[in-house]
C-alpha cells in the first residue's frame, strides 16, 4: 500500500483541532445533519434537493432497481444553468459577483450574475444556431478565463453534455476524447498565457480536430492575440458569434438523469474512461457539500478554488457547486509563481479571500518557497482553508493551518473522486474535531467502510479498502460508451455486497477517524493528477526505440508522486543515452500532456518479472525510491536487479 502509511502511525497521536467558539456559532452545518440522515437517509438527501429549483418535483428520491445504475430524483425535471444563474438574478442579486476574474498578465474583470446570464445566454443562442440540439457533446479545450465558465452553463441550459479536456493535455489527448465522446462542436482560444508567454492552443485544436469526423465547428476565444490559421466554414470567432448574439435566452427544464458532462480520467488501463455525471443528484450534492463543507455565506465570502475547470475540483468547486450557491468566487487564469511566489498572497489580499481551497502539493511548494512569502501578506480575511486531491501529510497539514491560515481557520481536508462528483469524506467545520492529515469522516448522507479482501469491515489500524456501500446522489452513472467497464472497475471486486470499490486504501485510528493512504491499484498521483502506469508505458512503447517500458510511481516530497519509468530498448536501436532519454520525455509530453512526464528514465537491459510474466512493479517502485529489496525469490532472475541497478 501507499507509502505515507508509516508517516500516518506516527501522526494519528496528534492533537485535535476542536472549532472555536465563533465559528461554531455561525456555522452552517451542525450536528443536527448526521442526526437527519442518520434518521432517515433518503429523506436527507429530499431535503438537500430542495436547495435546488424544481421546473418539475420528483415522484421517487432513489431507484436503484437497475443497479450500479442509480436515478436520483426520479421525474423531476430541472435547468442546471438556471439553478446558477437565472434564480440569483430573479433574486434579485443580479449586481453581486460571481467572478473576480484575474489574468496571468494582470488584467481583471469583474463579472455579474447579471452578466453571466447574459453570456450564457447569448452563448446558447449560438450554440443553438449552429444546429447543437440537448444530448450532443461539445469538448471545451480552454484556459481559466470566464468564457470556459460560459461555456460549460450554455451547455447545461441547452441539455448539450460538456466534455472539458484540461488545457495542458495534447493535441492527441484531446483527439481521443473528441472521438470516444463523438463531439460536435469545439471551444478554445487562439493562445494561453504561460509565466508571461502567450502560447498557442488553437494549434492543438486544429491537429486534433484533422480528419475528425464528428466535428463541425471550432469557436475561438481570442485571448492572447497571436497568429492562428482558420478554416473557412469551420473555425468561427467567439467575438464575431457569441459576442453579437441576442442575450435573451429561455432554460428548458431537463430531466433529473439529462447527462450534463463527461469528463475523462484515468484507470488501470491507457485508455481514459469517459465518467459520466447526470443533473438533478450531480447538482444537489455539489451545492449541498459546497454549503456545507467550505461553510459557505452567499453575499459575503469570497470564495478561491485553485483548481483548473479541466478537473473534476473545478466543475463542482468553481462552476457547479459555488454557482449553485450564489458564490462571489476568484477565477485566475495563471501559476501560482507567476510574476512570482507572491501571486496567490497577493490575490487573497487584493480581493479579501475568506474561503481558500487547494492542493497539497501547492502547500507543499509554499512550504518550499519560505514562510517570509506569505508572512509578507495580510491574510486575515481568510477563515477556512481546504485541501483535495491527495492525502495531506500531517507535517503541510500544519503548516497550512499556522503559515496561511493564522492558527485560526479550520482545514477541510475532502476525499472524492472524478467519479463521485462531489465530496464525501471530510470535516464539518463547525462540528469536528480535526486530526492533521485525517480526512476524518463520511459527510452526512454519504455511508463508506473500510474493509478487507473478504468484504469484512476493518476495526482501528487495519489497512483495507475504501468502499462506498450505499449509492449517493452525485454518484457516476456510467463510463461513457463502455458500461461493462464501469461495472468491471468498481462494481465486481465486492459484486455479491454490491459496494462501490474507490481503488484507495484507507484506516481507522483509535478513535474512529478515517485516514486516506493512497491508490491500490496502478494509478499514480502526481501533484493531485490521477495518470495512469499504462497510459505512460504505451507512450513511452509507441517511440520507434522501445520495446518495453515500466512505469512506477515513486514518492516525491512535493508532488507527492513521481514518475519514474524503466525501458528495454528494440533489438537493434542505438542507446544515445541521454539524447535518448530526452525524447522519451518529449515523447510522453506530446503524447499525453506534460504533467505525465517521466521525472526519471533509465535505460535497463531487463525488466524483473514474476514466472507468470508480470512486472513487478513493487520490486521497480523499491529500486526508485532507493529501497532495500526484499524477497525476490519469485524473479525468473533475480540478477536483473543488478543490472537495473547499475545502469
Ligand atoms: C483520487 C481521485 C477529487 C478531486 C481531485 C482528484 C486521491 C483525492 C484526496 C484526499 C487522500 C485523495 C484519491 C482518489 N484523493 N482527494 N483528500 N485525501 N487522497 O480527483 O483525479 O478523480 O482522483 O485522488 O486517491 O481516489 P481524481
Amino acid at each position: 500500500m501507499s507509502s505515507s502509511t508509516a508517516d500516518t502511525n506516527a501522526a494519528e497521536h496528534a492533537t485535535s483541532y476542536p472549532p472555536s467558539a465563533e465559528f461554531v456559532a455561525t456555522a452552517n452545518a451542525g450536528p443536527e445533519l448526521q442526526a437527519a440522515a442518520d434518521a432517515d437517509r433518503l429523506g436527507f438527501w429530499a431535503d438537500q434537493a430542495s436547495r435546488l429549483h424544481w421546473h418539475e418535483p420528483w415522484s421517487e428520491v432513489l431507484d436503484w432497481s437497475d443497479a450500479p445504475v442509480a436515478k436520483w430524483f426520479v421525474g423531476g425535471k430541472l435547468n442546471v444553468a438556471y439553478n446558477c444563474v437565472d434564480r440569483h438574478v430573479l433574486d434579485g442579486h443580479g449586481d453581486q459577483v460571481a467572478i473576480h476574474w484575474e489574468g496571468e498578465p494582470g488584467d481583471s474583470r469583474d463579472v455579474t450574475y447579471n452578466d453571466l446570464l447574459a453570456e450564457v445566454s447569448r452563448a446558447a443562442n449560438t450554440f443553438t444556431e449552429l444546429g447543437l440540439v440537448a444530448g450532443d457533446r461539445v469538448a471545451i479545450y480552454m484556459p481559466m478565463v470566464p468564457e470556459a465558465i460560459v461555456s460549460m452553463l450554455a451547455c447545461a441550459r441547452l441539455g448539450l453534455t460538456h466534455s472539458v479536456v484540461f488545457a495542458g493535455f495534447s493535441a492527441s489527448a484531446l483527439r481521443s476524447r473528441i472521438d470516444d465522446a463523438e463531439a460536435k462542436l469545439v471551444i478554445t482560444t487562439d493562445g494561453q498565457w504561460r509565466r508571461g508567454q502567450a502560447a498557442p492552443l488553437k494549434t492543438a485544436v486544429d491537429t486534433a480536430v484533422d480528419g475528425a469526423e464528428s466535428v463541425q465547428n471550432v469557436l475561438v476565444v481570442k485571448r492572447t492575440d497571436i497568429d492562428v490559421e482558420w478554416t473557412e466554414g469551420r473555425d468561427l470567432w467567439w467575438h464575431e458569434t457569441v459576442a453579437t448574439a441576442s442575450p435573451e435566452h429561455e432554460a428548458q427544464a431537463f430531466d433529473a438523469e439529462h447527462p450534463l458532462f463527461i469528463l475523462y480520467t484515468s484507470g488501470t488501463t491507457g485508455k481514459p474512461k469517459g465518467i459520466i455525471h447526470t443533473s438533478g443528484g450531480y447538482l444537489t450534492q455539489a451545492s449541498y457539500t459546497h454549503h456545507n463543507v467550505f461553510d459557505h455565506k452567499a453575499g459575503k465570502d469570497v470564495y478561491w478554488c485553485t483548481a483548473d475547470i479541466g478537473w473534476v475540483t473545478g466543475h463542482s468547486y468553481i462552476v457547479y457547486g459555488p454557482l449553485s450557491n450564489r458564490a462571489t468566487q476568484v477565477v485566475y487564469e495563471g501559476t501560482p509563481n507567476s510574476p512570482d511566489e507572491h501571486r496567490h498572497f497577493n490575490i487573497i489580499e487584493k480581493y479579501g479571500v475568506s474561503i481558500y481551497y487547494t492542493a497539497p502539493t501547492l502547500v507543499r511548494t509554499f512550504m518550499k518557497w519560505g514562510r517570509e512569502i506569505p508572512d509578507a501578506h495580510d491574510l486575515s480575511s481568510l477563515r477556512l482553508l481546504g485541501s483535495v486531491g491527495e492525502p495531506i501529510n500531517p507535517e503541510a497539514w500544519r503548516w497550512f493551518r499556522d503559515v496561511i491560515g493564522g492558527e485560526r481557520c479550520p482545514i477541510v481536508d475532502t476525499w472524492w473522486q472524478t467519479e463521485t462528483g462531489a465530496i464525501m469524506i471530510s470535516p464539518l467545520p463547525g462540528v469536528t474535531a480535526t486530526k492533521p492529515g485525517s480526512a476524518m469522516a463520511p459527510l452526512p448522507g454519504i455511508s463508506a467502510k473500510i474493509v478487507d479482501d473478504d468484504a469484512k469491515p476493518l476495526g482501528a489500524g487495519g489497512n483495507g479498502y475504501l468502499v462506498l456501500d450505499q449509492p449517493w446522489p452525485s454518484m457516476l452513472r456510467g463510463i461513457w460508451g463502455d458500461m461493462e467497464r464501469f461495472k468491471d472497475t468498481y462494481w465486481s471486486r465486492y459484486a455479491v455486497e454490491g459496494w462501490y470499490f474507490a481503488g484507495d486504501g484507507a484506516r481507522y485510528d483509535e478513535d474512529g477517524d478515517l485516514w486516506v493512504l493512497g491508490r491500490v491499484d496502478d494509478v499514480m498521483n502526481v501533484s493531485g493528477h490521477r495518470i495512469s502506469t499504462s497510459e505512460v508505458e504505451s507512450a513511452l512503447v509507441g517511440h520507434h526505440s522501445v520495446a518495453e517500458a515500466a512505469v512506477v510511481g515513486a514518492a516525491d516530497e512535493t508532488t507527492g508522486q513521481g514518475i519514474v519509468a524503466f525501458v528495454i530498448l528494440r533489438e537493434g536501436a542505438e542507446n544515445t543515452g541521454e539524447t535518448l532519454i530526452a525524447e522519451l520525455k518529449v515523447q510522453v509530453s506530446t503524447e499525453i500532456s506534460p504533467i505525465a512526464r517521466p521525472r526519471q528514465i533509465t535505460i535497463v537491459p531487463e525488466l524483473p518479472k514474476t514466472r507468470s510474466g508480470k512486472i513487478m512493479r513493487r520490486l521497480l517502485r523499491d529500486v526508485a525510491e532507493g529501497r532495500d529489496l526484499g524477497d525476490t525469490s519469485t524473479l525468473v532472475d533475480p540478477k536483473v536487479f543488478d543490472a537495473i541497478r547499475g545502469s
